[in-house]
Parts: structure tokens; sequence; C-alpha cells
């Protein structure tokens, strides 16, 4: 598998690379400083991004970065993930707030140049389309930020999903409805609806960022880079892609040989 030069130093001689690092707090604050050079050297840069606990603390390290003087997004382009069908983004709940809370209400990226999955619109096929032409007009993904399911899930794609899926609506597996139930603060059930970037759609970014914290990722990180790619783990999709950094904690990372650094 390739390995570009500039390559961060640190990254396990692996097919993959992977970097275990101590602590959660240490994982976001690598994935934070390798997105922070990515916009410092190209302010124009095109972000995917994610939701969920995971990457909580990387914004706030990308929000500390803006309030030292230290960053400037007012260039920087942005697509999230996914969005839960139903939730307009207005509601606490969904992906749009989340972002407005954790990164965009705090930091100087151009409303103009963000872009969010309308979880409430009246046509998700026209919605998903539309999404696709602008994130192709755009000139495409620079470097896309993924968290992971314990399931293998990407964005919303859940286990079985094609990997010449585009944006579009989905169901969410019982595994994820459980799991996101903790993070509703309004709603008492998740939505069972998505709709999410297509596999196709995340493996076109130039470059993919996967970070996974705790034991509870373990078992998914482990089938994601030991074994053959396979549509029952999504995640291992990530294998067809000659540009993917795993920043791991040592728990997340437990199921891995050699992989310390
Ligand atoms: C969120 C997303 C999901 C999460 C995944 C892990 O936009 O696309 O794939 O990255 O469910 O969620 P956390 O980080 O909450 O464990």
């Amino acid at each position: 598998m390739n390995r570009p030069s500039s390559q961060p130093s640190g990254f396990s001689p692996r097919p993959a690379k992977v970097l275990v690092l101590d602590t959660s707090a240490a994982v976001a604050q690598a994935v934070a400083s390798h997105i922070l050079s990515k916009v410092k050297k190209s302010p124009a840069s095109v972000l995917g991004l994610a939701t969920g606990e995971t990457p909580k603390p990387v914004y706030a390290a990308l929000v500390a970065a803006y309030r030292a003087g230290e960053a400037d997004f007012s260039r920087t382009t942005t697509f999230n993930l996914d969005e839960y069908a139903g939730l307009a983004d207005s509601h606490p709940d969904s992906f749009a707030a989340y972002m407005e809370r954790e990164l965009f209400g705090a930091t100087n990226f151009q409303p103009a140049r963000v872009h969010l999955l309308k979880g409430d619109a009246a046509d998700m096929g026209e919605e998903a389309v539309a999404y696709e032409t602008a994130i192709a007009a755009s000139g495409g993904i620079d470097v896309q930020l993924l968290g992971i399911g314990s399931n293998g899930h990407i964005g919303f794609n859940e286990p079985g999903a094609p990997s010449s899926s585009r944006t579009r609506l989905v169901e969410l597996s019982p595994s994820t409805l459980e799991a996101n139930l903790s993070s509703m603060t309004a709603l008492g059930a998740v939505p069972r609806q998505a709709i999410t970037m297509g596999m196709a759609t995340i493996l076109d970014a130039r470059e993919i960022i996967l970070m996974a914290t705790g034991a509870r990722k373990a078992e998914a990180v482990a089938k994601a880079i030991l074994q053959d790619p396979d549509i029952s783990c999504p995640a291992s999709l990530l294998s067809l892609h000659p540009n993917v950094y795993w920043y791991l904690d040592h728990d997340a990372a437990s199921l891995l040989d050699n992989a310390r650094t």
C-alpha cells in the first residue's frame, strides 16, 4: 500500500498506517494536529466531518487553537457525514445542532462553506443527489474524519453497505440504535433511519483519518485492519484506500498485534 512522503512520524510500518497512543486525549490531540496542519498548509481545504462522542475532544482542540489565534477556518469547506432522518437542524439531537455546539458556533467556519445533510428534507433522494453534487463541485473531500461503530459502521453505513454506495437514506442497525441512545437529550429513542454519505463517497476522499478510543471499539478495529475487506465490516473496506490513518488508543488497539509504536 502507498505511503505518502508527508506521512506523519510515529506511524507503524504496517500496510495500514496505525498510530497507537496512550490515552484518548492524546489521540484527540494528534488528530486535531493532523487537521490543523492540513488547514494551515491549505486554508481552502475540504474537510469531511463526523459526529459522536469520539471526535468531541478533537473539536474542542480546534476551538482552542482558533481562540489562541493559531487557526483560521474562514476559507475551509466542510461536509458532515450523516444526519438522523426526520430531525430539523434546529433539533437539539440533530447532528447539525451537535456541530454548532462543538465546533461551528465557536470558530470562524463560514456558514456558506458548511454543508450538512437535511434530516427533514421533503425528498431524501433529491437531498442525497444534491449533496453528492455539492461535494463534487467543491473539488472533493481532502480529509475525511471518521469514527467507527462497534459493529464496524462508518458514517451510517451499517454492515452490508455496498462499496459502491453513495449518499442515501438508510436503516440503522439495532446495535447503533442502542449505542446512540445515551446521546439523545430530547428524544426518548434514536430515529430508526438516517441519511449518510455512502461507502464510495467516503472512499473518494483523498485522505481518511479514522479515530477510535476505548475497548468497546477493539473488535471492530481489529476486524477492519486485520481481515480482508468485506461488507460485513464496512470499516474493513478502508483497506481499499491508499491513504488511511488510524489513530487509536491502547484500548481500541488491544486486539491488534505489533501495533504499538
Ligand atoms: C457519526 C458517525 C458514526 C460514528 C460512530 C461512532 O457522524 O458517522 O459512524 O462515528 O457511530 O460513534 P461514537 O464516536 O459516539 O462512538
